[in-house]
């Protein structure tokens, strides 16, 4: 019998990189798999052989290690061909076989078809969380989150995640809207980013009032105006020019200067860079600046207009691995298929501590 499969959302059109990866992560566990993934659907559903390797998945997952999917969970039961006039009560049915949760998405995938759920997911949320609430399948005590992911109105997947390892946001999806002065649209980038990749101490460490920053490849300036909105002096590198609100600030120093070769006279606390370079190139800068102590904190995007996305940014990451435990630093680092990241990924590395100080 086919197992129940796991679900992962991802973006439309980057399938079969999130496909890819689960496997590799599947692999890294020797847990045999396989993915059914289609293009442009804005899922991927991964089966494994047996309960057993299934149940070890679940146990494993963490939404934190998986570079292109926003959200997962473990779909226990398919319903097609709900009634109309009553979808509560089979999904209820199969609830009860499921699990207790503390809480419940009712979700819908990022694709076309997967948007025009929305509304009808929305107004779905309430009657559907009350009526588990009266069955008893909603409690504060749980270690899990229900999910009921419509693919249709009258199909839909229902299962459940850990509530620490999966996302608490419906999709995965961090909606952001564009501050009123920031000078690019690519401003959310970086706000989704720290507040995504870093945790909140994290934050209050890095992003202080008085810090310093720098932005390689910034013009115009909507990564810069992250970092100035959260009190840093920022060194900005980029031939182009700087957004002139931005640099009325008094927070901002434009250095028109190469960002390959350029470095601080001092060490700062965040290098953020959003260059449009081979990815390759970009890691070896990052390796540079973080093996070196130029930063203790780098946020960077990896442009991927490549066909083997996966692949590509998992070379980059130990890349810059492999050079900083060549240089005995040890560090935490996340990468994330954002939102509003397109043909990108946008990757966190911070160093922890010195090996042998
Ligand atoms: C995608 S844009 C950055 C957008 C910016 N993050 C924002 O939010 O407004 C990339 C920038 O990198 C700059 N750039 C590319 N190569 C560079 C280099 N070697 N040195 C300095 N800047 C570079 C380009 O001039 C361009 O302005």
């Amino acid at each position: 019998m086919q197992q129940a499969p796991f679900v992962f959302f991802c973006r439309p059109g980057f399938e079969s990189d999130c496909a890819a990866e689960v496997q590799a992560i599947a692999n890294t566990y020797e847990l045999a798999g396989y993915a059914n993934a289609q293009t442009d659907t804005g899922y991927v559903r991964f089966y494994l052989f047996d309960d057993a390797t299934s149940e070890r998945f679940f146990e494993v997952l963490d939404l934190e290690d998986i570079i292109f999917a926003r959200q997962w969970f473990w779909a226990k039961a398919e319903l097609e061909d709900l009634p109309l006039d009553d979808r509560i009560t089979p999904i209820i049915e199969v609830g009860q076989e499921i699990a207790v949760g503390k809480s419940l998405l009712v979700e819908h995938l990022d694709s076309d078809e997967g948007r025009e759920l929305s509304k009808f997911c929305k107004k779905f949320t309430t009657p559907m969380t009350i009526a588990m609430e009266k069955q008893g399948l909603i409690s504060e005590d749980s270690e899990y989150r229900l999910h009921v992911l419509f693919l249709e109105t009258d199909h839909c997947l229902v299962g459940y995640s850990p509530l620490e390892r999966s996302s608490h946001l419906k999709g995965g999806i961090l909606r952001l809207k564009a501050p009123k002065n920031a000078p690019s649209r690519s401003s959310l980038k970086l706000d989704e980013a720290i507040q995504v990749l870093m945790s909140r101490s994290q934050q209050r460490e890095a992003l202080r009032l008085g810090n310093t920053g720098a932005d390689l490849g910034a013009a115009p300036g909507g990564w810069t105006f992250q970092l100035v909105e959260r009190g840093l002096q920022v060194t900005a590198v980029d031939n182009g020019p700087m957004d002139k609100k931005l640099m009325a600030t008094d927070q901002v120093e434009h250095l028109k200067e190469n960002a390959f070769t350029w470095l601080p006279k001092k060490p700062v606390n965040v290098l953020v860079c959003d260059m449009v370079e081979k990815p390759s190139l970009v890691a070896d800068l990052m390796a540079k600046w973080l093996e070196s102590a130029h930063t203790q904190h780098a946020i960077f995007n990896l442009k991927l207009p490549m066909k083997k996305r996966f692949q590509e940014v998992a070379d980059c990451i130990d890349l810059i691995c492999d050079r900083l435990e060549d240089a005995d630093l040890t560090y935490y680092w996340q990468a994330k298929h954002l939102y509003h990241d397109r043909e990108e990924v946008t990757v966190y590395f911070r160093l922890t501590s010195k090996i042998n100080s």
